[in-house]
Order: C-alpha cells, then sequence, then structure tokens
C-alpha cells in the first residue's frame, strides 16, 4: 500500500532550512525561514516566557485533557489581543489550534463545511501554506492582484479592481499586518476602501495575522483586523503566537469567527469544537497557558510588551541601515522601500538567477521568491548582504 504513494513537493520554506544547516560555510547567512534572530544569531525565548514556565512547573497541578476549544481564559486573553473591544464578546467563537497554520486549515475546514462552492481569494503573493492548504482541501480559489514588482509596494488599483470581481459569499483571505511575503502593506485610508469593497460584495473576510506587534506595534498592527471584525457581520480570524512570544515550537494558535449574533456564536463554537475532535482532538496547551498567564499577569505582561518592542525596534533598525547601505553600494534608493516595508519581511524582486547566485556565491539564503528575513541580519551581515546585493544585481 504504501508503495502507492506519490511524491510529495518539499517545501520550499522547509527545503532551504535544510540545505542552510548543510552548508559547510562559516560565513553562511540565513534570512529563509520566519524565524527572529538577536544579534547574535540565537532565537531567544522571551523573557516573559521562561518566568511563566518557571512559575508554571512550580504551580501546574495535572496535565489531564482541558477542553476540545482549549482553556477558555486562552480564548478571552487572545480575543482581547486581537480584536479588542470592536465586537462583543458574545459575536465571537474560538478555539485553540496546533500554531497558526493549524488556525488557518481549521478555517478552511469551517469554510468548507459552511459553504462548500465558496471560493477563496487569494492575494497574490501569499504565504505559500495558503494555497497549499486549499488545494489539498480542494477549496475553489482566486488570486487577487497584490504587490506592484517595479514600486515593491501594493497594487492598490489592481486589488480592488480584482476584489470587485468578489461573489456575494465568497471569502477573500486578508494579511492582518506585516504582508508575508512582500512587506507591503495597506495603508489606513486604503483600509477602508478595502473594507467597503469585502461589504459591497458580500464577502467574509478571513483575516490571517501572525506578526501583531512586529509591524507599527501591538495595538496598530491589530488596527486592520479589529476594524474588519467591527465593519462586517461575519469574519473569520486566524492568530499565531509563535512568533509573537517566540514560542515557534509549542505550536499555540487560535481561530476566532465572528458571526452576527450570539446564536450564530453559539453554533460556530460547537462546529469548532467538532472540528478539533476530527482533526486531533485536544489542542496542544503548554503554550497556550504561558500566552494566557503573560497576557493576564501584568509584570508579566509588561516585561513581554517591551521585550515584543525591542525586537520590533531592532527590525526597523535592520531594515533603514540596509537601505542605507544598498544606496551607498548602489548609488541608487532603488532599495529605499526596504525601510518602508514592515515585519520580518521584503520581496525584494531580485530575479530567481540572482537568488541562486547570492547562496551559491556569497553563502546568503533567501527564499527563491526573493523573500528575506529581516531579523536574520544583523550590524556585521548587514553590509556585507548589501555587497553581495550590489555584486549580484549589477
Ligand atoms: C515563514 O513563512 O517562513 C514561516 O511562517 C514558517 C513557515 O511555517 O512557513
Amino acid at each position: 500500500m504504501l508503495t502507492n504513494l506519490a511524491e510529495k513537493p518539499a517545501d520550499k520554506i522547509l527545503a532551504l532550512v535544510a540545505q542552510f544547516r548543510s552548508d559547510p560555510r562559516p560565513e553562511k547567512i540565513d534570512l529563509g525561514v520566519g524565524v527572529y534572530k538577536d544579534a547574535n544569531g540565537n532565537t531567544p525565548v522571551m523573557r516573559a516566557v521562561k518566568a511563566a514556565e518557571k512559575q508554571l512547573w512550580e504551580q501546574e497541578t495535572s496535565k489531564s485533557y482541558v477542553a476540545l476549544a482549549g482553556d477558555p481564559a486562552f480564548s478571552d486573553a487572545m480575543i482581547g489581543l486581537v480584536l479588542g473591544d470592536a465586537v462583543a464578546r458574545d459575536r465571537v467563537a474560538a478555539v485553540a489550534t496546533p500554531g497558526g497554520t493549524g488556525a488557518i486549515r481549521q478555517g478552511l475546514e469551517l469554510i468548507q463545511m459552511a459553504s462548500p462552492d465558496a471560493t477563496v481569494w487569494l492575494s497574490n503573493p501569499t504565504w505559500p501554506n495558503h494555497p497549499s492548504i486549499i488545494q489539498y482541501l480542494n477549496i475553489p480559489s482566486k488570486p487577487y492582484r497584490y504587490f506592484d514588482a517595479d514600486t515593491r509596494g501594493v497594487d492598490f488599483e489592481g486589488m480592488m479592481a480584482d476584489l470587485e470581481q468578489v461573489q456575494p459569499g465568497d471569502v477573500v483571505l486578508v494579511h492582518g499586518c506585516c504582508h508575508n511575503p512582500t512587506g507591503a502593506n495597506l495603508n489606513p485610508a486604503q483600509w477602508d476602501d478595502l473594507i467597503a469593497v469585502l461589504k459591497s460584495r458580500g464577502a467574509i473576510p478571513f483575516v490571517d495575522i501572525a506578526y501583531q506587534g512586529f509591524g507599527d506595534g501591538l495595538e496598530a498592527d491589530a488596527a486592520l483586523t479589529r476594524k474588519i471584525a467591527a465593519a462586517l457581520p461575519e469574519v473569520i480570524v486566524a492568530a499565531s503566537c509563535s512568533k509573537n512570544f517566540g514560542i515557534y515550537r509549542e505550536r499555540t494558535g487560535i481561530l476566532m469567527a465572528v458571526s452576527a449574533d450570539a446564536t450564530g456564536t453559539d453554533l460556530t463554537q460547537k462546529n469548532l469544537a467538532f472540528l478539533n475532535r476530527q482533526n486531533f482532538s485536544f489542542p496542544p496547551d503548554h503554550g497556550a497557558r504561558l500566552v494566557t498567564m503573560i497576557l493576564t499577569d501584568d509584570a508579566l505582561r509588561t516585561d513581554w510588551e517591551a521585550e515584543l518592542e525591542e525586537v520590533r525596534s531592532g527590525m526597523l533598525g535592520l531594515r533603514q541601515s540596509l537601505a542605507d547601505a544598498l544606496r551607498a553600494e548602489t548609488g541608487s534608493d532603488r532599495f529605499g522601500f526596504l525601510a518602508d516595508h514592515r515585519g520580518m519581511f521584503s520581496r525584494t524582486e531580485l530575479t530567481p538567477e540572482q537568488v541562486v547566485k547570492l547562496r551559491e556565491d556569497h553563502a546568503i539564503y533567501m527564499v527563491g521568491d526573493s523573500r528575506m528575513n529581516i531579523a536574520g541580519l544583523n550590524a556585521q551581515t548587514v553590509p556585507v548582504l548589501a555587497r553581495a546585493i550590489a555584486a549580484v544585481s549589477g
């Protein structure tokens, strides 16, 4: 039986991780997978996470099952963090999921159960897991324009023109902040136009927010998601704690579904618990418990927010110094967009050949679509990268 299996294409981000690990060159630089690294190239456990783990180790008396939806206190804390008071709590159904990808998967299955013919619209480009899971589930999907390869900003006219084609009941997947892979984000005036078109087309927005706190700050990064949730009757939101709590391997995420009223919430909550039961039964608890402790304890929360702010401002500083170094190396402003992008990633629009040359000649790894992880840089590697990009791009 097992010999009947077909080969599956390797995930391009994870394949790059393996390739980087096996590269013997000591000067190699990893700008691939979306993992934060400090100035020494380490991915530290955040201070508040360590402190919460210590408390948990002392206080936890049982590892028995929690609930299919996870701990309601985790849902409450995350709904507060992401949605604030944008919608009444009794309009939000929520389940803990294994990471942000788990939330995307549960959200797509929920859509499929509720509306099997709905088309899911995806920004072009988007994070590879979006189309990959959608195709795996046989969900109809269409792209909408998003990135302008010339300006490296948002092709807003193209985006709006494509979203005018959305049919009532279709789902539009929106990146809540720090668009992955491009780093190019809508501005607040454009949010209003986006919300207006979603409303007028009768679309259901599905917001993927995996980098809250990495762009302009915790509150600012949640603003688009909150505006969407406040404006439309039904909204789905997938949030990840991997990046902003640095708990990648704990697999901590949440799927939230906003219904028009409390009766809809009750039905959705039961369906979400059912879906968890079918796919993995109980969601992982350890990371969710840490997040709940941090978000509900003043001292832990203050320290977490302070460290997240250090991470965010560090990335912004790296963006600016890379843009400056590239201006000096190339004598032009063509990489100025790096300072305007937000979050971990920037799509540079280097050609596939140039990306290969960076890897082969300079031991610098970025994803083949020219996405680089800014957090993979430090003060020493910024000038190295700038020289290498200038060398390969002529
Ligand atoms: C990324 O985009 O690099 C991360 O979110 C890691 C992943 O799971 O693909």
